[in-house]
Order: structure tokens, then sequence, then C-alpha cells
């Protein structure tokens, strides 16, 4: 919405290169900062790029975007690793995307009834700033949170690939060998599926058992539509 556009700056948590402990803000700034849920948690490179930025009492709102399932922690989580780095946390929201592993959940959400509750969101995010309330909401979630555990799904390449290398620069955590895409550091793996969503071949994959297992898993907890929610 056109209030948040003014003088606005974007970071990208997912850019393994950027220097995160340069970014300094001031209690002016307002922060929007936004993270996918993964089982429940913020992906762990989320919160050590998050928590090496000197937040200098800038006013933060922090968005959880999950897949229709659940979002557990990732808000208190969220809100822990934004306070660490100096935060002040002033709203939070949950939100609904399709679901990046099984993308027949909330497929093609965002939609327009999502959009127009998230531009209600940001006014009344606003109207709480512009009011000069910094209170902290009560985030959902549970101390400690819960485990965090890995899905283990790692895309391949096929034999459709050309070894072009996007997938490998655009891997969030560098797990993909840029001189070799085959090989793929499955200990840095965060199974995000970016690899898959950019391969201009389409020849990234994950083991198609694996994931029809991950489809039927999550076929009762993710059909019924779940709305977002504002927290201020
Ligand atoms: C590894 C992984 C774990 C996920 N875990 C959850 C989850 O616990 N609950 C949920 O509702 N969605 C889950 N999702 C779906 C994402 O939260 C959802 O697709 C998100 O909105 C978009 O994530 P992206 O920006 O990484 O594509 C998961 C997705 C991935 C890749
Ligand atoms: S993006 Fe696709 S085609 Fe390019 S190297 Fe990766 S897997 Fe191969
Ligand atoms: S799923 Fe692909 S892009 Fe995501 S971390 Fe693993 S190798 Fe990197």
């Amino acid at each position: 919405m056109e209030n948040w556009k003014a003088q606005s700056i974007s970071l990208d948590l997912t850019d393994p290169n950027a220097h995160f402990s340069d970014v300094s803000l001031t209690a002016e700034d307002v922060a929007v900062i936004a993270v996918p849920s993964y089982a429940g948690r913020v992906p762990a490179p989320a919160v050590q790029r998050l928590t090496a930025m000197q937040g200098n009492g800038a006013r933060a709102v922090l968005v959880c975007v999950y897949g229709n399932r659940a979002y557990e922690d990732t808000l208190v989580e969220l809100e822990d690793a934004a306070v660490q780095a100096g935060f002040q946390v002033v709203a939070g929201v949950a939100a609904i995307a399709e679901h990046s592993i099984a993308h027949q959940y909330a497929a093609g959400r965002p939609d327009s009834q999502d959009k127009q509750q998230l531009q209600d969101f940001g006014q009344k995010i606003w109207d709480k700033l512009q009011a000069g309330d910094h209170s902290q909401p009560a985030l959902p979630g549970n101390r400690p949170y819960k485990k965090a555990g890995g899905v283990g799904m790692v895309p391949k390449p096929s034999k459709d690939c050309n070894r072009c290398g996007l997938c490998a620069q655009q891997c969030p955590v560098q797990a993909i060998d840029p001189a070799d895409p085959s090989r793929t550091d499955k200990e840095l793996c965060i199974s995000c599926m970016r690899c898959v969503a950019v391969c201009p071949k389409g020849a990234r994959k994950v083991n198609p058992v694996m994931l029809t297992a991950a489809q039927v898993a999550l076929k009762k907890v993710c059909s019924d539509r779940k709305e977002g929610e504002l927290f201020l």
C-alpha cells in the first residue's frame, strides 16, 4: 500500500552474499521482516542473517508466510531473533501462500481475498504507528520452539539439465556446486525448492516417491482453507 512505499529499501534474507552485519537501522525506521514457515519454524539461515543486523530500536512488523498447514512457533522465533537484533516488534502477521513443496495446497494464494485482507492489515498497522503506539503484541507459539526438522528432500537434476548454473546461483545457502550442479551438499540444503522453481529446463526434481508421501501426509492438515491473522 502507498503509505508503506515512501523511501523504502529491500533486503533479501535469501541472499548468501549480502553483508547483513553491515545493515544498521535507526529508531525512526520501520522494518517489515518476512519469512516462510518451514516445519513450523523460521528457516535457520534467516535467523542467522537477521540476528547479524543492528536494529537499533527500529520498529518491526513480523510476517510469517505458510502453506496452509500451520506455522506453529515461527512468529515467536522470529520475534526472538528480531528482539536479539535490536528491533522493537509492533505487529505480527500470519499469511498464506501456495505450498512450495505440495503445490496443490493453497494453490493460487494469496488470492484477491487475501490481498484485500493484507491491505486492511497494513492500514491497521499504519494507524497503530501513526498513533505512536509501540506496544509489543502477544504472538502465538511456544518456547522452547518445536524441534527443527528438515524435510530431507534434496532436489536433483535429470538428464535434461544443461548445466546453466542458475540453480547454483539462486540457492540461498550455496548448497549446489556451480561447477557441477548434480552435486548438492545435503547438509546445507534446506529443501526450499527454489532450485526446482527457477530451473528453465524443468530438470530439477525431488524424489517422486518422497514427494507423493509428503502430499498424502499433508492432505488432511492442508485441505481446509486457513485465513490470514493480524496481531497488534
Ligand atoms: C521445507 C519446507 C517446509 C515447510 N513447512 C511448512 C509448514 O510447516 N507449514 C506450512 O503451512 N507450510 C510449510 N511450507 C510451505 C511454505 O511455508 C509456503 O509454501 C510458503 O508460503 C512459501 O515458502 P517459500 O517462500 O519458501 O516458497 C514448507 C515449505 C518448505 C519448502
Ligand atoms: S537450473 Fe536446471 S538446467 Fe540449469 S544447472 Fe540447474 S538443474 Fe541444470
Ligand atoms: S532445495 Fe535447492 S535451492 Fe533450496 S537449499 Fe536445497 S539445493 Fe538450495
